[in-house]
């Protein structure tokens, strides 16, 4: 008979996983399974989600599990725990990102536990962002401070020719991208207009693209039925808000602390009512990303450019039924 106490952690370990699969990933690929057992959440990658063309080290289908971990840390720390977090614990296990467990006893105060109620306000939002109002520094420093406390970094891009650089190799790789039919035909299959499917990228939350959108650092054309429903114009320019993450290894565990960093900073930023999306042609094509990493003499190995500032909330993205992803074993 499961006592009190273990019924309790099964409570609080199963809204994490519900809360987990709120998180960003990958073309809403949504890579992940959940497993909740008797006294742990284990992260599991879903290997049969990987973009094959976009991701083939599977590095982007890792930051998404990250993200979700990073929930599962958040809702536990909103309750007081500080999360017992293993990443990879089982090397015979390749698809076992993470076994989070709770700790003995509470913790008296957890400052991840305020951005619990962010992780519903979160979302991608890909509108026009208002120029007028910049980032704060305050902010950009709380941002840089959360990337660290992941083990990863932010790199804010300032220098005017940093953001030259930026754009530039931003436009080659997503010029290289959209000639190549394989990528065409991966982005058409994961984007979608209809209302009923659960993962994917929505049609509700692209713009509408025609030709010449003309932005400088280039938003994904996710708009392949061309029924983009936000306005074409979103004016993506070099003198946004742009910040670049990354970590000081390239392999699989950075990869899932990364996607912890973006989560984190994602809902710092949304705290603090800015929006954000990602922009991740340029680390995605080999050539440009080592070239980005020359040119701004990067210290680290970037992951996601991310564009932050102010818009009018989009229509959300759906998400898969708790039933498909969410194992119960042991209970
Ligand atoms: C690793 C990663 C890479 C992403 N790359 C892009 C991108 O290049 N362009 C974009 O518009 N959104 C990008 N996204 C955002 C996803 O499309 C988005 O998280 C997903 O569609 C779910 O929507 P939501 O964030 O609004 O919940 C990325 C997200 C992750 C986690």
């Amino acid at each position: 008979m499961p006592t009190t106490i273990d019924t309790t952690q099964t409570t609080i370990l199963k809204r994490a996983a519900i809360r987990a699969s709120l998180a960003p990933s990958v073309h809403n690929t949504q890579p992940w399974q959940l497993v909740l057992t008797a006294s742990s959440l284990e992260i599991r990658a879903d290997w049969t989600r990987q973009l094959h063309v976009l991701d083939p080290s599977k590095r982007q289908l890792l930051i998404s599990c990250g993200c979700a971990l990073f929930n599962v840390r958040v809702v536990l720390a909103a309750d007081g725990y500080d999360a017992v977090t293993e990443r990879f614990p089982d090397p015979a296990q390749p698809d076992l990102i993470a076994r989070v467990s709770l700790p003995e006893s509470r913790s008296e105060w957890l400052p991840i536990g305020a951005l619990d109620p962010m992780i519903d306000r979160r979302q991608t939002n890909r509108r026009r962002f208002e120029n007028a109002e910049r980032v704060s520094a305050e902010s950009l420093s709380a941002f840089v401070s959360a990337a660290n406390a992941e083990d990863a970094e932010l790199f804010v891009i300032q220098e005017p020719e940093h953001r030259v650089v930026t754009a530039s190799l931003s436009q080659r790789a997503d010029a290289i991208q959209n000639t190549d039919p394989a990528y065409r035909a991966e982005i058409r299959a994961w984007t979608t207009a209809d209302p009923q499917r659960r993962d994917g990228v929505p049609a509700m939350a692209v713009p509408h693209v025609d030709a010449g959108a003309g932005d400088e650092v280039p938003i994904r054309d996710f708009d392949t039925h061309g029924m983009g429903w936000l306005p074409t114009r979103t004016e993506s320019s070099s003198h946004q808000c742009l910040l670049l993450l990354g970590t000081r290894s390239d392999d699989p565990t950075s990869w899932v602390r990364a996607g912890e960093a973006l989560e984190r900073i994602w809902l710092e930023a949304t705290a603090r009512n800015y929006v954000a999306s990602p922009l991740t042609q340029v680390v995605e094509i080999p050539a440009t990303r080592e070239r980005l990493r020359a040119e701004l003499n990067l210290p680290m190995h970037p992951h996601m450019l991310l564009r932050v500032g102010r818009a009018a909330t989009t229509p959300t993205s759906r998400r898969r039924p708790l039933e498909d992803v969410l194992v119960e074993r042991d209970l």
